[in-house]
């Protein structure tokens, strides 16, 4: 630890610092004016009608159309629920973090982990009210997810591994999210719920990208770790995303083939339809990884064994024809959702 003690934030760390603590000062999300409250909930899609996970395969032609608008309702409320559960969370672990003090020598990295965790807070609320909105009960509590911080949360030591566990999981959820809610033919409720949450998460996942940025070199046995554990841990976090058990007998699907799961849930996840989602949520993500070297040449292997072959692939190709003075075409501070 003694080259934390030493570590000193660079200017450009310092300034993204001072631009997000601006932003979050200037405008947050509110639990009660930045939604539209009064929309109606008969008859609506929660998400884009191409996204829900059987559209591509056979078991859409299966199912009658109620069905497969009331899988859109329940895969998009099990979203939510997902959310509100990792977001209590981060924000009763990064508290923790910040009150224990492990961060105190980077005074404006805990500012802004203040900001970040009152942001949490409202999110999971609004979340919650979305559910209650829509009559939506809650789901099962994903078991990965509570061991991400029970079992990764030291407070001794600098904590690199929870943060990164973190932006993995906001930023491969808002990529889903963002492709799910990309159409005007949703709920507009629907659709506000995930880009008022996008505008604040973008701030975190950048915020987040840069820790490890910044910390990578300071925490020695990081990398070699995070090139292990990330693509088992993206594999398992798409999955469990796109199939569920209890939404489909939610949805309670009249044709019996529905409750033969076995042929159900393989065929889900390896449809075409998916296969091209998936690769979209994850490009922006591998780029990063090749960046800092979490993605290699020499750990291709872990990657094919999980299924992102073609997507590290693609990563590697795109920063051989890169030039060195293009901009960081990833930063999602830059990008426009409205
Ligand atoms: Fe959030
Ligand atoms: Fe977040």
């Amino acid at each position: 630890m003694n080259q934390i003690k030493k570590k000193t934030l660079s200017p450009k760390f310092l300034n993204l610092l001072h631009k997000l603590n601006e932003a979050s000062e200037k405008k947050q999300m509110s639990l009660l004016l930045d939604h539209p409250w009064d929309e109606p909930v008969d008859n609506v899609w929660l998400k884009k009608r191409e996204n829900i996970s059987i559209y591509g395969t056979l078991y859409y032609d299966l199912a009658s159309e109620e069905e497969r608008r009331l899988l859109s309702v329940y895969e998009t409320g099990s979203w939510w629920y997902t959310f509100i559960v990792f977001e209590n969370l981060v924000s009763e672990y990064y508290m923790k973090i910040v009150n224990h003090g492990s961060l105190k020598k980077f005074p404006e990295v805990v500012k802004y982990m203040h900001h970040f965790c009152k942001e949490e807070i409202v999110h999971a609320m609004v979340f919650r009210k979305a559910m209650n909105y829509f009559n939506i009960t809650p789901f099962p509590v994903p078991l990965n997810l509570r061991e991400i911080y029970s079992h990764n949360a030291s407070m001794s030591e600098f904590p690199l591994k929870a943060i990164y566990l973190t932006i993995l999981i906001e930023w491969l959820a808002e990529n889903n999210a963002m492709e799910d809610c990309n159409s005007k033919e949703i709920s507009r409720l629907s659709r506000a719920v995930a880009v008022e949450h996008h505008k604040e998460e973008a701030r975190h996942i950048e915020w987040g990208k840069n820790m490890i940025r910044e910390f990578i070199d300071v925490v020695p046995e990081f990398l070699l770790e995070a090139q292990e554990i990330t693509a088992p841990l993206l594999r398992s976090m798409l999955d469990m995303s796109i199939s569920s058990i209890v939404v489909y007998s939610r949805v309670g699907f009249k044709d019996k083939a529905f409750r033969n799961y076995k042929e159900l849930i393989p065929t889900l996840l390896n449809s075409e339809n998916r296969k091209r989602i998936n690769s979209k949520i994850m490009a922006p993500m591998m780029r990063y990884f090749v960046e800092i070297g979490i993605c290699t040449p020499k750990n291709m292997k872990v990657w094919k064994d999980n299924g992102f072959d073609k997507d590290a692939e693609d990563a590697i190709a795109y920063f051989r024809k890169k030039s060195v003075h293009e901009n960081d075409i990833d930063n999602i501070l830059d990008k426009n959702y409205d």
